[in-house]
């Protein structure tokens, strides 16, 4: 039999407030490259607190991307986070892989917080011995998985893959940085509503969490403090100069608002710390568009004592720059996090 070339993934990301598509190109060394990189706003009556409640605004943004990157790739992946999606390591008496199939659902009314029958459960088993096994168990509600699968069947392509937002995260992370297996790192994706949080504790991926507190905080407060529309607040938010106002003269507005966010995490590492063996995260690892928040990193470094990163998601992906102009590349990296994390798994995976 022949062996069939693995085939590879759009990544379209679906934010809050933007939507990218990523699609890359593995070379014959298994080197990736970039093919195709969108970025396109969306209004923020599209999606609210996570549900899409607009779904012809995401698609005609959608399409708009597809149609100017000219992808001819069918295969497509979304993802999700937020409250809808719900991850767990999970305990269960040691048991076949045809057992464990049958009694997932089972062992998951349990632990979820949802009701079973609401959600789509995928699973994986990561360590086992002779009495139990660690199961890793995602779930993610059914209604708001068709949400996103329907966006992408009405452009016209097929949904391959629903990833969650912290996987994928991770993914982008460890193809560019390797896995570090040496210490305690926090993969911290900071978008408009939400930011996702991934533990990686030597090498494994140890807790998750989804936090509802991302740029719109940001916006809002210098919107309040700053007696400014929610357009001209993000534009001075994310560098512009509007009249006297710039990133920098409203440096104490962004750092309170950075401190809350780093009380946010700060609470979350010492739920884990007391779950765990662990008492301290080495290093922190900043994704998602509004990491780029001014002094950001430098709060987090303070307040919480730890090395600080910001992830270049396109790190060890080739890329023709005349095709990708860096200034451009660069300004959207960070929000790009997701969608190459998704545009680097294959159909099937
Ligand atoms: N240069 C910048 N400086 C500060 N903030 C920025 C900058 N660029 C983008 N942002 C902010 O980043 C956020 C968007 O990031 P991202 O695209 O990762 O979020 P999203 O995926 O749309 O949202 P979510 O995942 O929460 O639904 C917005 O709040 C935006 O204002
Ligand atoms: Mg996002």
């Amino acid at each position: 039999m022949l062996l069939r070339k693995k085939k590879n993934i759009v990544g379209l990301d679906i934010g809050s407030s933007a939507v990218k598509l990523v699609e890359l190109k593995q070379g014959k060394g298994g080197r990736y490259s970039l093919l195709h990189a969108g970025h396109a706003l969306l209004s923020p009556e599209a999606i609210v607190e996570g549900t899409v409640m607009d779904s012809s605004l995401v698609i005609e943004v959608a399409q708009r991307l597809i149609q100017e990157q000219g992808t001819k790739n069918p295969n497509f992946g979304v993802s999700l986070s937020g409250s809808t999606v719900a991850i767990r390591k999970i305990q269960v008496p040691a048991m076949s892989e045809a057992e464990l199939a049958e009694s997932i659902h089972w062992e998951a009314e349990q632990y979820l917080p949802f009701d079973v029958n609401t959600v789509n459960l995928d699973y994986v088993v990561l360590n086992s011995d002779a009495d139990t096994m660690d199961v890793l168990l995602v779930a993610a509600k059914k209604d708001r998985v068709a949400d996103y699968t329907s966006i992408v069947a009405q452009l016209g392509k097929v949904p391959a893959l629903v990833d969650v937002d912290v996987f994928a995260v991770q993914n982008a992370y460890e193809h560019n940085y390797g896995v570090p297996t040496d210490r305690v790192v926090a993969l911290v994706n900071v978008g408009a509503h939400v930011m996702n949080l991934n533990i990686l504790a030597h090498g494994q991926s140890v807790a998750w969490r989804d936090i509802a507190f991302g740029g719109n905080n940001y916006t809002d407060a210098i919107q309040r403090e700053l007696n400014l529309t929610r357009d001209q607040a993000e534009a001075v938010k994310s560098g512009e100069q509007l009249g006297d106002h710039t990133p920098q003269t409203i440096l104490s507005v962004l750092n309170g608002v950075s401190e809350e966010l780093s009380d946010h995490l700060q609470k979350t590492f010492e739920f884990f710390y007391t779950t765990s063996s662990y008492d301290h995260v080495d290093e922190i690892v900043l994704a998602g568009g509004a990491c780029q928040v001014l002094n950001l990193d430098n709060v987090l470094k303070e307040r919480l004592n730890a090395r600080v990163e910001v992830m270049n998601p396109f790190r060890e992906i080739d890329f023709s720059e005349s095709q990708f102009p860096p200034e451009w590349l660069n300004r959207h990296a960070p929000a790009m996090t997701v969608a190459v994390g998704m545009a680097l798994r294959t159909v099937g995976e």
